[in-house]
């Protein structure tokens, strides 16, 4: 029996018969004694050709009968293809149908949105679909790589809750047996903050959920997350970390996914110039520049999608913005020494009008400023003991930020909706499937 492969590999089998397993992307029919099929198999694609006196009569006829993603094993012999440097075809010797598809709903002719997410467990099958889970894949492996060689333990933070993290607006409540309601988790920093007093650095990556009431195309109710956590690292050392893994995770889906990226039809070029410094710019002078360029925002107002999109136009590189009016901000961002209206925060904004990807603070370290800014926000004391009790226990100064890993991936594949970024997206109106 001929070996197995997988697609993307069929170029060190030239002139060696080979096994495939997969699906049929799509057919063609060229003459009565001639068919091609696209064949795919996950790690690629390759177009198989059926000529009829080489198949033989039985064989063919199966190829005749094949219909959109029926699944197949297929045998042949791989060469280059006569035309199209760097692409390869199969010359089909074998193939056996192991389940003919019938009425696959997803065709060639253009589909709404609404239907592909109520088919998205078929629509993930698609060539940009496909594309973006491998970037994904990249994306998600690089960021845990360059952690991991850069002194951070992963470190698990709970999902289940008994308080919340990024205020009290947005909260899943799950009924607690007899201990009220527990809340899941909008971001794991809180116990992340108990992880560096053990470990130095920590990072937890994983789900988190936020029941925002929000239509946008950067808003889902379940996306994933990585919270770094550092001890004995301030404000600006945090930025500089941001932006050595996002240009670590940058190269590596440059490197890594090339062709994905020219099947989103992703402008390249573009996003290998956001592989440079990165502009870092106070929240005071992030005002000014976009009243000069005539939007409206005041002193003291947060960013929305329109004022990251105009602050994003003209760079090629992200943007940090720096030093928030500390009123704006979550209670636990340590306030600027130098500038006590001032919280020591900063959000990167990603450059083509992708928006937000991280937001990230020093911490408030000094047990009494803390417990006063909690206080003066209402926070529940009692559920908060703990986290107030590491500022008692050898506080240290300390930074740490959260990547949304939909927001990074569609900034980098290029794909506006970010519901196409996650394998089954959880929004206001979809649950199914
Ligand atoms: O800015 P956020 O709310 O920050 C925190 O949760 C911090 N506790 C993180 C930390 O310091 N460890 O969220 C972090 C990132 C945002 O920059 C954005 O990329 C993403 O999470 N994000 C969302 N992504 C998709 N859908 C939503 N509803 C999101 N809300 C935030
Ligand atoms: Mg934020």
């Amino acid at each position: 029996m001929a070996k197995k492969i997988f697609a993307k590999d069929v170029k060190k089998y030239l002139g060696k018969e080979v096994t495939l397993q997969g699906w049929v992307r799509n057919y063609r029919k060229s003459s009565s004694k001639l068919r091609f099929i696209i064949f795919r198999d996950g790690t690629g694609e390759i177009q198989a050709i059926a000529w009829k006196p080489d198949l033989g009569e039985e064989k063919f006829e199966r190829v005749k009968a094949l219909t959109l993603e029926s699944s197949i094993i297929i045998s042949g012999i791989p060469k280059k293809h006569p035309k199209n440097e760097g692409e390869y075809e199969l010359q089909l010797t074998d193939i056996e149908i192991v389940h003919l598809c019938e009425d696959y709903p997803i065709g060639k002719k253009e589909h709404g949105v609404d239907f592909l997410l109520s088919n998205r467990h078929l629509w993930l099958r698609s060539s940009k679909q496909n594309a973006l889970m491998k970037i994904r894949h990249t994306v998600y492996f690089a960021i845990c790589e360059y952690l991991n060689k850069n002194g951070f333990f992963r470190f698990d933070s709970p999902i289940l809750t008994p308080n919340a993290c990024e205020g009290t607006t947005t909260l899943f409540e799950v009924p607690y047996f007899d201990q009220g309601m527990a809340y899941l988790s909008q971001s794991g920093q809180l116990y992340l903050e108990a992880g560096i007093m053990s470990l130095g650095r920590v990072y937890d990556f994983g789900p988190v959920f936020r029941a925002e009431k929000s239509k946008t195309r950067k808003h889902l109710t379940e996306f994933w997350m990585m919270d770094a956590e550092a001890a004995y690292v301030e404000h600006k050392e945090n930025m500089k970390i941001q932006e050595k893994l996002i240009r670590f995770v940058l190269k590596a889906v440059l490197k890594n996914n090339l062709l994905d990226l020219t099947t989103l039809e992703r402008d390249i070029d573009q996003l290998k110039k956001a592989d440079a410094p990165f502009t870092i710019m106070t929240y005071e002078k992030m005002v000014t520049t976009l009243q000069k360029k005539g939007i409206q925002i005041r002193y003291g107002d947060d960013m929305g999608a329109p004022e990251e999109e105009a602050l994003a136009e003209g760079s090629d590189v992200p943007i940090f913005i720096e030093k928030w009016p500390k009123n704006i901000k979550p209670f636990y961002m340590k306030v600027d020494r130098k500038d006590p209206k001032l919280s020591l925060g900063s959000d990167l904004i990603a450059p083509e009008g992708f928006g937000e990807i991280i937001g990230g603070s020093q911490r408030e370290d000094d047990y009494y400023i803390l417990k006063e800014r909690m206080e003066d926000d209402n926070i529940p004391m009692e559920e908060y003991q703990w986290y107030l009790e590491l500022r008692k226990y050898g506080s240290v100064p300390h930074s740490g930020f959260g990547v949304g890993l939909e927001r990074l991936i569609g900034w980098l594949s290029g794909v506006r909706h970010i519901r196409e970024a996650i394998p089954f997206p959880r929004m206001l109106y979809r649950i199914y499937p």
